[in-house]
């Protein structure tokens, strides 16, 4: 094996650790599942997971990414062997699962950007809206057709290496949404009737948390952060040691939550200055941000630009998600790049297409009372990411616990004065916390 590609600068891999984060999680999944989950509670259960939990699982992964230097099967036997490679195989499956719907709704940005571009979505009427994306959905040619072309774009990202691909296109495209996404949030916030939404989102109220609000927010803080399957891990094994990591983690876990932060700006309010369904689900914010572009001045041109980012945004994620599974083709399987990002690209897509068809013709296909693709979604971020977050803390705190304090301080050069805490927080808190959300929920 040759000496693995590296990311060129700490800023690089900033970026594409910000890239992999900040995506449909933040942008899509986040103000609908405050919408579905009661809004300020969820807010505030969300923030406490991430900014205990989260931060500290996303620290792990990088510590033993760098220091495995290795796709996480490869990285957990480096550094330690055992039944411990099953956790980054876990991870592996789950990148597959989480791929294969994001991939669907990465597709439905695609089509969405065009749709704007064409003045398809000119409108601010909730019905039309609604019912514009219930036929976009129920038309199985275009939904497919959008999964395939986001998934053929990722597959391309991925096959041209992780500097060529990952890092320019993160670092070119980012600034750009986050600008956007704060003028529509400015724009959102200023309309009229969009008070009850913004006390909706910052006003908890408790008396409706329960135990499923608490593990969607536990689900959503490991989905937005990208951690427990080793996506994080994968790109911290292309570092060099003079990165600070808790520095860098700090920096990822704020941006990342601030985005959804401004996220929940940009729709909640306006769900209720139009008088959407806050509990509306997956298209909320499909239905929702039309609306508001129906009320700017060239809201054409943002339509146009809004979507078109976020499906850029979306990709750099799910070039993170697919980046495991290929790292493990090629390290541990001896496959050509180009090999690995096709054959699991495929096998991906084909997994994608009962969710693409899901929220239309196959509608009434189940799982446990979901559909497909929220079954999907369900199954990775709420029991597969808590899981192997968990694990992967465990690993850090007990199994490797010194060499992970060295690696987490560069061997001293970049002291990290919570490093008991974090230790404490993987030993013990994570996996009381984790255990106590999955087991109560059976
Ligand atoms: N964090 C991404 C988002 O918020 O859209 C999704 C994601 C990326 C989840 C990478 C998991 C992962 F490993």
């Amino acid at each position: 094996m040759g000496p693995r590609d590296h990311f060129a600068t700490r800023l690089g891999f900033i970026l594409a650790a910000a890239g992999s984060a900040v995506g449909l999680g933040n942008i899509w999944k986040f103000p609908f599942m405050a919408g579905q989950n009661g809004g300020g509670a969820f807010l505030i259960i969300y923030l406490a997971f991430v900014l205990t939990i989260g931060f500290s699982v996303m620290l792990a992964e990088f510590t033993i990414g760098r220091a495995g230097q290795r796709n996480p099967v490869g990285a957990f036997r480096a550094l330690k062997g055992g039944a411990w490679p099953a956790v980054g195989g876990l991870g592996v499956v789950a990148g597959f699962v989480i791929l294969s719907f994001y991939s669907v709704v990465g597709g439905w940005t695609l089509a969405y950007a065009i749709k704007a571009a064409t003045g398809a979505l000119a409108s601010n009427d909730p019905e039309t809206l609604g019912a514009a994306f219930g036929a976009f959905i129920s038309e199985p040619e275009g939904v497919i057709g959008f999964h395939t072309l986001f998934m053929v774009l990722t597959g391309g990202i991925i096959a041209g290496g992780v500097r060529g691909g990952i890092e320019r296109a993160s670092r070119i495209l980012m600034p750009v949404l986050v600008v956007l996404v704060i003028v529509l949030a400015g724009r959102a916030v200023t309309l009229e009737g969009a008070a009850k939404g913004i006390d909706f989102f910052l006003t908890p109220d408790f008396s409706k948390v329960t135990w499923g609000t608490v593990n969607a927010a536990l689900g959503q803080a490991f989905f937005s952060l990208s951690l427990g399957m080793g996506a994080m891990l994968t790109y911290a094994s292309y570092l060099d040691k003079q990165v600070n990591l808790p520095k860098t983690a700090a920096q990822v876990t704020i941006l990342d939550t601030t985005f959804a932060v401004i996220a929940g700006f940009m729709v909640l309010p306006a769900v209720f200055a139009f008088g959407f369904d806050p509990a509306a689900g997956p298209g909320l914010t499909f239905i929702t941000l039309p609306a508001v572009f129906a009320q700017m001045p060239a809201g054409q041109v943002f339509a146009f630009l809004f979507f078109a980012l976020l499906a850029i945004a979306a990709l750099t994620s799910a070039v993170s998600i697919m980046e495991p599974v290929v790292a493990y083709l090629i390290d541990e399987r001896r496959m050509p790049r180009r090999w690995a990002a096709l054959l699991s690209g495929v096998m991906i897509w084909a997994l994608g297409v009962p969710s693409a068809l899901s929220l239309g013709p196959w509608k009434d296909m189940t799982i446990g009372g979901k559909g497909f693709l929220d079954a999907m979604d369900y199954l990775a971020s709420n029991i597969m990411l808590p899981t192997g977050g968990v694990l992967i803390a465990l690993f850090v705190g007990w199994s490797i616990s010194a060499r992970a304090q060295e690696e987490a301080q560069s061997d001293g050069s970049h002291p990290f004065p919570l490093i008991r805490v974090w230790i404490f927080i993987c030993r013990f808190v994570a996996p009381a916390a984790v255990a106590w959300v999955l087991i109560s929920g059976l």
